[in-house]
């Protein structure tokens, strides 16, 4: 199984002591490791990193230079990543329904790889970018994943021809499908199924007369880590062989998001405040639902939370410092008794936290730094435990 980045207590309390809390510490060299997991398991596979889990430049320029390419969901990230200097090719604008502004920097910026899973979108495409590449995104029903995108995104697998026809008759390169399963699944049948259904549409297709040569298969692939209890090794190798099978001669692209970045980032916060309400105690953090936590409301995320202690645990109400009475965290969440000025370190959090965070009431987004520049200064040289 693999291991994954956890500071131990010795760096959570320097680092909270040197650089203050809240706190996020990335540590690049498990975006490395996390990347590599997924490309010698899917060998072949072209990576377009998801760069809506986690924007940090730092991140994106990492995977740059191991070779990867880039899912872009707006104008935002299409500048940010062309600011760093990564290639127009280099990027897919995966996003079903574009803005005027996402078509236009589109454009302006030379991306030309595109998905759609509408009539209405084929329109606006072929005038942004004529001659476009173009992947229709098909749906595919997945209950169990944690995220279901499939609610919001993808053609029916019926009307696909119809929509390839209508992009080919735009003048579009129609060059494939691709398709999302839902976010942190854990579920491989989502993913052979949705092999088995596209090989039927590029079948079909190919009567036709189109040539389909990309297939990608989104992101979706669960956090590699231990607390998951999946087998995520053995999950791709499954995908892998379902590729093999259907797809030996085509080219495949994933856009993972959370499997690369997901364990890449532990937060250290801090108790503020602590109260009994109705016989439970309550503790205040200095991290909140508006911030790193923003991913318990958007991202259904279960949060661990550690803090080194020994105590029989008790259920407990856990709330963020904003004003707001929507800022609690967890309730009955069992945890060690704690006390004012208590460190907690949360980890796995890389994902869908400091990407959604706000600046509410007036608090700053939680600032990052880079577990590698900084784990010389821990005195005695312990380091945390990072991925084997
Ligand atoms: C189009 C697209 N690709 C990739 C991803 C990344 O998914 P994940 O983080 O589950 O790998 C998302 C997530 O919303 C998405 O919408």
């Amino acid at each position: 199984m693999q291991r994954y980045f956890q500071l131990p207590q010795q760096a959570v309390n320097f680092l909270a002591a040197k650089y203050g809390s809240p706190l996020l510490v990335l540590s690049l060299d498990q975006i490395e490791q996390n990347y590599k997991l997924l490309t010698d398991n899917l060998p072949g596979v072209k990576v377009y990193y998801a760069v809506k889990a986690n924007p940090d430049e730092r991140i994106v320029r990492k995977l740059a230079g191991l070779g990867a390419c880039f899912d872009v969901a707006s104008d935002g990230e299409m500048l940010a990543l062309t600011s760093y200097g990564i290639s127009p090719e280099r990027m897919v604008y995966a996003n079903p329904v574009k803005t005027p502004s996402g078509l236009a920097v589109a454009k302006q910026t030379g991306v030309h790889q595109f998905t759609f899973d509408s009539e209405s979108e084929i329109g606006k495409m072929a005038a942004a970018v004529p001659g476009g590449t173009v992947l229709l995104r098909i749906r595919v029903d997945n209950p169990q994943a944690l995220v279901d995108l499939n609610k919001k995104f993808g053609a029916h697998p019926q009307d696909a021809l119809r929509l390839l026809n209508l992009a080919r008759e735009q003048g579009l390169d129609v060059a494939g499908l691709c398709f999302h399963v839902g976010s942190q699944s854990t579920n491989v049948k989502a993913y052979l199924d949705a092999l088995r259904i596209s090989r039927r549409i590029f079948d079909q297709a190919a009567k036709e007369g189109f040539n389909l040569r990309i297939l990608d298969i989104g992101g979706g692939f669960p956090i590699p880590s231990l607390s998951e209890n999946v087998d995520v090794v053995f999950m791709l190798r499954q995908i892998h062989a379902a590729i093999q099978e259907y797809f030996a001669h085509t080219e495949i692209w994933a856009e993972p998001g959370r499997f690369i970045c997901g364990t890449a980032v532990n937060l250290i916060t801090r108790v503020i405040g602590t109260q009994v309400r109705n016989g439970q105690p309550w503790y205040f953090l200095d991290e909140g639902l508006y911030g790193t936590f923003s991913g318990v409301i958007f991202d259904h995320w279960d949060f661990e939370l550690l803090t080194f202690k020994q105590d029989k645990k008790q259920p407990a109400t856990i709330a963020g410092p904003s004003c707001d009475s929507l800022d609690i965290m967890f309730t009955d969440k069992l945890i060690e008794p704690l006390a004012l000025d208590d460190l907690i370190l949360v980890p796995n959090c890389g994902a869908y936290t400091s990407a959604s965070a706000t600046v509410f009431n007036g608090f700053s987004k939680t600032s990052t730094i880079v577990w590698e520049d900084v784990r010389g200064e821990i005195a005695d040289g312990k380091h945390a435990r990072a991925t084997a």
